[in-house]
Order: structure tokens, then sequence, then C-alpha cells
């Protein structure tokens, strides 16, 4: 370290100004974030060594508490004391980005000894929300214990059916599924799980495989749809299409007053961009016309490790990934060996196999309805 920047960061850490309580905290807050933005600045320090520059980091990350500036800040420090904090977060806040994030983290500085702990625990809401948070981050490290659970009699259906759920959307998650399945090891009771996961799956090799094992679930749409021309001529009842769309998409798509995951483009206002028919080929065929700066990534890594979703933003040397369930997600352009864009959307194809004919027509009434307030 550069003499002058180790004399800037011990006058900042040693120097004690008199003032009221209240000023002094903010006076130490502006110095520990000073702390902080200096130290990010250099090439290589060693925390462990710099007690008084420890402490002003931790009481940042104390300051910063339940924002994604935590996570920020115990990433970049790598500081492994946030483990239980971060532990809490994810189980709170998921599918919340800020816990899906810190699952992600938790990971990174603690392995998957933290994963392992919460899926097991007995109580089944811990790991229900363990299965949600850790499944989210595609990371290896939690798809392997969370592909464990599916075939764990010991545990209650309720949990394995989330597992099942949780492996979807991953590539690593439905080859490991589909293994299961393969293996005639699934338990009866996750047949429906199952095959709505990998019956919609992207990768068509998946579907096609788990198709030789595994039916539609029943009241499904498997009757062939008249052409889109006379669906488009069609009037349903927006308000029934609403109720689908809070049920099949918002794990997707965000709407003005409707919660939702944002994942693929917002729908605010797609009624003034997209005619009925247009709509229907959107949700009948999503790779018909893949919308702009939503193209779809694999990117594999050093680790084995992989990923798929949507680049956000790039510098020089990271790169913004949004991951299915809407968390972003950096990666070092280091630690990457393959970005692959994907020919296919990353919104599935066969959706309205989850909806009656009648339903489709609602939800495209409703999509249609959306338009800009004037
Ligand atoms: C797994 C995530 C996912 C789900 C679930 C999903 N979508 Fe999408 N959707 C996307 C992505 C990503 C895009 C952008 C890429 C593309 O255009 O294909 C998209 C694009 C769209 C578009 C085109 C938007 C535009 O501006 O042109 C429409 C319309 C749409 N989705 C409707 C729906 C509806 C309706 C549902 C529920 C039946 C749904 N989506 C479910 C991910 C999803």
């Amino acid at each position: 370290m550069r003499t002058s920047t180790f004399f800037l960061l011990s006058l900042l850490a040693f120097s004690a100004p008199i003032l009221r309580a209240d000023e002094a905290a903010d006076a130490q807050n502006a110095k520990d974030a000073l702390v902080v933005e200096t130290l990010i600045r250099l090439e290589k320090f060693d925390l462990a060594e710099m007690p008084k520059q420890k402490a002003a980091v931790l009481r940042q990350l104390e300051a910063n508490k339940e924002t994604p500036r935590y996570l920020e800040l115990a990433e970049q420090f790598s500081i492994k004391e946030t483990g239980s904090e971060l532990l809490r977060l994810a189980l709170e806040k998921s599918p919340d980005a800020l816990g899906v994030g810190a699952a992600r983290l938790l990971l990174k500085l603690n392995g998957s000894s933290a994963v392992a702990t919460a899926l097991a625990d007995k109580d089944d809401r811990v790991a229900l929300k363990a299965v949600t948070a850790f499944g989210a981050t595609q990371d290896k490290a939690a798809i392997e214990p969370i592909a464990v659970l599916v075939t764990d009699k010991s545990r209650s259906g309720t949990v394995r059916n989330a597992a099942v759920k949780a492996l979807g959307g991953s590539p690593t998650g439905e080859q490991l599924l589909l293994a299961v399945v393969k293996g005639k090891k699934l338990p009866a009771d996750s047949n429906f799980s199952a095959a709505s996961v990998l019956l919609s799956s992207r990768d068509p090799a998946v579907k096609e495989e788990a198709a030789k094992f595994l039916t539609l679930p029943p009241g499904s749409n498997a009757k062939p749809l008249p052409p889109v021309a006379e669906l488009a001529l069609r009037k349903g009842d927006a308000a029934v299409g609403k109720a689908v769309f809070q049920r099949t998409c918002i794990a997707c798509h965000k709407i003005d007053g409707i919660p939702g995951v944002d994942f693929g483009p917002a729908l605010s206002e797609i009624g003034d961009k997209l005619p009925k028919d247009a709509l229907y080929t959107a949700i009948l065929d999503p790779s018909a016309g893949i919308e702009f700066n939503y193209e779809g990534y694999l990117v594999k890594l050093k680790d084995g490790n992989q990923a798929l979703g949507i680049i956000t933003s790039q510098t020089d040397d990271k790169i913004t990934l949004k991951l299915l369930g809407g968390t972003p997600v950096k990666y070092n352009k280091a630690d990457i060996v393959a970005m692959e864009k994907q020919a296919t959307s990353l919104m599935p194809p066969g959706l309205q196999q989850a909806m009656t004919e009648q339903e489709l027509t609602d939800l495209v009434e409703f999509l249609s309805s959306l338009k800009k307030k004037k």
C-alpha cells in the first residue's frame, strides 16, 4: 500500500473530534464511509491486519443493514462474519432481489454448509424458504442439495415439490430432475410438479426426454388451438385474464399495480404496443420475436457453474446477468469460459397448456387493455 493512502486511512480511523452524540454518530458514519471508499480503491490489502479499518467496515455494514449496499460491502471485503445475517436475509426476503442476492453471497463466502443446514431444518416453513432462496441462485452448490431433497421421503410432499419447482429454469437443475425421473426415483406425488417443470423446459431435448416418462398435468390445454387470426377476433373477460396473469406470468413480468418479478419486459403498456394477434403469438411462440435487449445468454464459468439470464450491463472486467427470478448477479469476465447467446426466448413455450382456451382469450383481453394512462 502506498504510504500516503495508509496515512489517510490511519487519520480517518483514529481522529475523534468532540461533538454532540448524534453529530458524532453522523461524523463517524461519514468517516467510516470514506475509509471504505479509500479501501475499495486500494489494489491489495488484508483487512485481517487492519483492525481499525475492519471496525469501520463492520460499522458501515451495520449502518446499511437490509439494503443492497450491505451485500455490496460484505462481498467487496469478503466478510465471513455476515453469514448469519445473510442467512436471515435469504430466508426472510426471498424471492425479492435482496433475499436471493444474500443467498448467493452466502454461498460464495461460506460455501454450501449453510444451505445444507437450512434445507435440513425440520420446520417445513424454514426448509421451504431455503429452497426458494437458494434455488433462485442457480448455483450448483445449492442446486445439488436441493435435487437430493426431491427423493427424500422423510420430507413432506410440500417440501419435496418445492424442491422440484426450484430445479426448473436452471439448466443444471433440470438435468438433475430429469435424471431422477428417468431413474424412476421420483415419488409419485411429485409427478405433477415435475411434469409442469420439465414439459415447459426451454430446452427441447429435456422436454422430449421428459415426455417419455411424464404426461401433461391433467386439466391442461392439450387440444390444439384454432389459428391465431381466429383467436384474435374473440372477446374475453379482462378481470378473469388478470387472475390468469397473476397465476402464470408474474414469475417474470411486472405490471403497474400488480407485484411481479422484474425479469422479462414490463407489460404495463403492452396493449399500446401489440395488437391481439401479436399478443397471442408472444404467448404461444415466444421465440418468434425476441424482444431487443432481452435475449438469453448461457454463461459458463471456470468453476463449472452455469447461469442462464439476460445481460443488463457490462464493464471492461465485469458482466451483470439478470437470472430467472430477477436477481442481478455480477460475474468477473476473467471467471467466464464461454457466453452463449440463446436462439430461443427465455420465456418458455407452452404456457398456454397451464390454462384453458377461454382463459387464454381472457388473458389476451386483459393484456390488450393495458394502455398508457392519458
Ligand atoms: C420464465 C419467465 C417468463 C414467464 C413465466 C413469462 N414470460 Fe413473457 N417474457 C419473458 C422474457 C424474458 C421476454 C423477453 C424475450 C422475448 O421477447 O421473448 C418475454 C416477453 C413477453 C412479451 C413480449 C413483450 C414485448 O415488449 O414485446 C409478452 C407479451 C409476454 N412476455 C407475455 C407473457 C405472458 C402473458 C405470460 C404468462 C402467460 C408470460 N409472458 C410469462 C419471460 C417470461
